[in-house]
């Protein structure tokens, strides 16, 4: 009969070994795809503004591929964070999910598409309401004496979108626990498993 004082029952298997934390990890934002719920689904990307100074905020993960560690994201073309990204073509990625008490965060190259096969399937993809939103006039981000009336062609923010494909060579996991918090650092460097360690949390 199990020890009820014996807390490692209730360590989860996977946070003891740092090929599962990684799968873990892998799984969790392909399930924030599929999943409203997930915390995975709306991280926070940070970007570096003109001003040197970070940028952050929220967005929905629409694709994830374990095997290039990208991860697909759809915004406008004429968004502040586009500028960010033209100087400087990287962003942190970060993931609070409060239910597993766990912090991903991420560091990645970013690449646009725009009006090729990337964007074009994205938005093929797309539901009208969402392509309703890249057909705002003006800009977002511009000054206005009032908010402005929502869109309704379905058609012309196609111009507009973009996808930003995030490729991280770094990741960083931090699972807290009573017991002793957990944390660990995975790094890849051309094609090879990346380098994978525990950090003291
Ligand atoms: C839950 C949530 C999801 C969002 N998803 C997106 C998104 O997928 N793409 C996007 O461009 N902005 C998204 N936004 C809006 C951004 O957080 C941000 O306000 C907007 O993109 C302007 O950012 P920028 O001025 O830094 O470019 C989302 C906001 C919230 C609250």
């Amino acid at each position: 009969m199990a020890d009820a004082t014996d807390l490692s029952r209730l360590i989860p298997a996977h946070t003891s070994n740092l090929d599962d934390v990684l799968a873990e990890a892998f799984r969790l934002f392909a399930r924030g795809v599929a999943d409203r719920r997930s915390a995975f689904r709306t991280p926070a990307i940070a970007t570096v503004g003109p001003d040197n100074t970070p940028h952050v905020r929220t967005m929905v993960l629409r694709q994830f591929d374990p095997t290039t560690r990208r991860l697909l994201l759809h915004t406008d073309l004429r968004a502040d964070k586009l500028t960010d990204i033209a100087n400087v073509p990287r962003a942190a990625v970060h993931v609070y999910d409060a239910r597993a008490a766990l912090q991903v965060r991420l560091s990645a190259q970013v690449q646009v598409h725009t009006g090729d096969p990337v964007a074009q399937a994205a938005w093929a993809n797309g539901a009208p309401a969402s392509h309703v939103c890249y057909a705002i006039e003006p800009p977002p981000g511009t000054e206005v004496q009032a908010p402005p009336p929502a869109a309704t062609d379905q058609n012309a923010g196609f111009t507009n979108f973009a996808v930003l494909a995030l490729t991280f060579n770094t990741l960083e996991w931090l699972w807290l626990y009573h017991g002793g918090h957990r944390r660990a650092r995975f790094v890849w460097t051309a094609n090879a498993p990346p380098r994978a360690t525990w950090l003291v949390p």
